[in-house]
C-alpha cells in the first residue's frame, strides 16, 4: 500500500484498537453542500458518483459561461435531472440544489427571482481571477454588489464565498486569512444579517473567524483538507492532483478543521469540493485546480473522523447541519458505510478521456454498503 500522510497513520491506530473498532455506521442520508457537476459528457461522467451517497447538493455554477440567471439555473437543473435519468435515477433520489454566480452587475430583481423559483438555495462569489472559471467574478464586493446583497439579505438568500483575495503580491497561503480581514469582516459588518458561507474553509484563521462570528456564519469543510497538509503536493515529486483551490495548508491547519468538523459545533459541514478535471488538465505545464473525490467522500470523511476517535460526530457534520443552516428538512433515508477495505482506483472514465481521483491508489478502511 502506497498510503500517504494521514491514511496509513489511520490504519495503524485502527490495527492497535483491533476488534472493538467499529464496523459499521449508519446515519442519516448525508448532502453535499459544495459540488462541482460540470455540464454535457462530464456531467454524465461523474453524477451518479454524488448520488448514490448524498441526499442533496449544493451545485457550483462556475460553468463556461457562468449560471447568471435563475433561467440558467433551471435549465442547468434539467440538464442534471436528464443526465440522472440516464443513470436511472431521478430528483428523488438526489435533489440538485442551484446557485448563481455573482457578478459586479447581478441585478437585485434576479436575487428576488431565483428566490421566488424556490430552485436556487445560493449565490456564489468568486474574487475575479481567484480559481477555475472565475474571470466573470467579483472585483469589488462593496463597491459593485449592493443591489444584489441588499436583496439577498432582505430575501435570506445565502451568500457562498471563496474566501481568497486575489493579490498576487499576497502569499498564496496567507489569501483566506487576510480575505477575512480585507472582504469578510467589512461584508459582515454591511450586512449582519445575510446568511453566509465560508466554503473550504482552510485555515486556523479561519475556523477562529466561523466560531466567535455573530450571526449566520457557518463554514463547508472538504474531505481534502481534512485528510492531508500541504506536504501532499509534493511527496516524491510534484503531485498534480493534490492542487486546489485554495490550496492544502500547514499541519496546523489540518489540524484546527479536523477540530472544527469534529466538535459537534453547528455551523461546519460537509463540502466536498470534488472538482473534475481531465487527466491531462492536470497533468500539464499550467495544471488545473481541483481534487476529485465525489466517488469515495463518504469514506474519505470516515476515514478522517475516525483518525481522532469522533466517528459519532459524522452525522451531524455530514446530515444534520447542512440542512438546518439552510433552513431545509434532514433527508428522510438513510446510508451505511461498512468497514471494508477499498482501493481507490488509478483512473476513472471521464467522457472519453481519464480523470485521476484524490488518492489513487490508496485504500480506505470504509465503503458505502449498496
Ligand atoms: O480547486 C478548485 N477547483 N477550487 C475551486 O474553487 C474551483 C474548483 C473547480 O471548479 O475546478
Ligand atoms: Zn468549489
Amino acid at each position: 500500500m502506497t498510503s500517504k500522510i494521514p491514511l496509513s497513520d489511520v490504519q495503524a491506530a485502527h490495527a492497535a484498537a483491533g476488534s472493538t473498532a467499529i464496523q459499521r455506521l449508519t446515519l442519516a442520508r448525508p448532502d453535499d453542500w459544495h459540488l462541482h457537476l460540470r455540464d454535457g459528457a462530464v456531467l454524465h461522467s461523474v453524477v451518479a458518483d454524488s448520488a448514490r451517497q448524498f441526499g442533496r447538493a449544493i451545485i457550483m455554477p462556475n460553468l463556461k459561461p457562468p449560471v447568471l440567471t435563475t433561467a440558467d439555473a433551471q435549465a442547468y437543473r434539467d440538464r442534471i435531472l436528464r443526465a440522472l435519468q440516464a443513470v436511472g435515477l431521478s430528483a428523488g433520489d438526489f435533489q440538485p440544489l442551484m446557485t448563481l454566480y455573482l457578478t459586479d452587475n447581478t441585478p437585485a430583481d434576479e436575487i428576488l427571482r431565483a428566490k421566488d423559483s424556490g430552485l436556487v438555495h445560493g449565490v456564489k462569489l468568486y474574487p475575479a481571477g481567484a480559481t477555475t472559471h472565475s474571470d466573470a467574478g467579483v472585483t469589488d464586493l462593496l463597491g459593485h454588489c449592493r443591489a444584489a446583497l441588499d436583496a439577498m439579505q432582505r430575501c435570506g438568500m445565502p451568500l457562498l464565498v471563496h474566501g481568497e483575495v486575489t493579490d498576487p503580491a499576497i502569499d498564496l497561503f496567507d489569501r483566506e486569512a487576510v480575505f477575512i480581514d480585507q472582504v469578510m469582516r467589512p461584508l459582515r459588518q454591511a450586512y449582519p444579517a445575510l446568511k453566509v458561507v465560508f466554503e473550504h474553509l482552510t485555515t486556523a484563521e479561519g475556523v477562529a473567524y466561523v466560531r466567535q462570528a455573530e450571526g449566520p456564519v457557518a463554514a463547508t469543510i472538504t474531505a481534502h483538507h481534512l485528510l492531508y497538509n500541504r506536504n501532499a503536493l509534493f511527496q516524491g515529486g510534484l503531485r498534480p492532483h493534490w492542487y486546489c483551490l485554495p490550496v492544502l495548508k500547514r499541519e496546523r491547519h489540518r489540524l484546527a478543521l479536523l477540530d472544527a468538523a469534529t466538535s459537534g459545533d453547528a455551523r461546519f459541514f460537509l463540502g466536498t469540493d470534488s472538482a473534475p478535471h481531465p487527466r491531462g488538465a492536470k497533468e500539464q505545464d499550467c495544471g488545473c485546480a481541483g481534487c476529485y473525490t465525489a466517488r469515495h467522500a463518504m469514506a474519505l470523511y470516515a476515514t478522517a473522523f475516525e483518525s481522532v476517535g469522533r466517528l459519532d460526530r459524522l452525522e451531524s457534520f455530514a446530515s444534520l447541519n447542512g440542512p438546518a443552516f439552510y433552513g431545509l428538512p434532514v433527508n428522510q433515508g438513510t446510508l451505511t458505510l461498512v468497514r471494508s477495505p477499498e482501493v481507490i482506483p488509478a483512473t476513472l472514465p471521464l467522457a472519453g478521456e481519464e480523470l485521476v481521483p484524490l488518492a489513487a491508489g490508496e485504500s480506505l478502511d470504509w465503503r458505502v454498503q449498496d
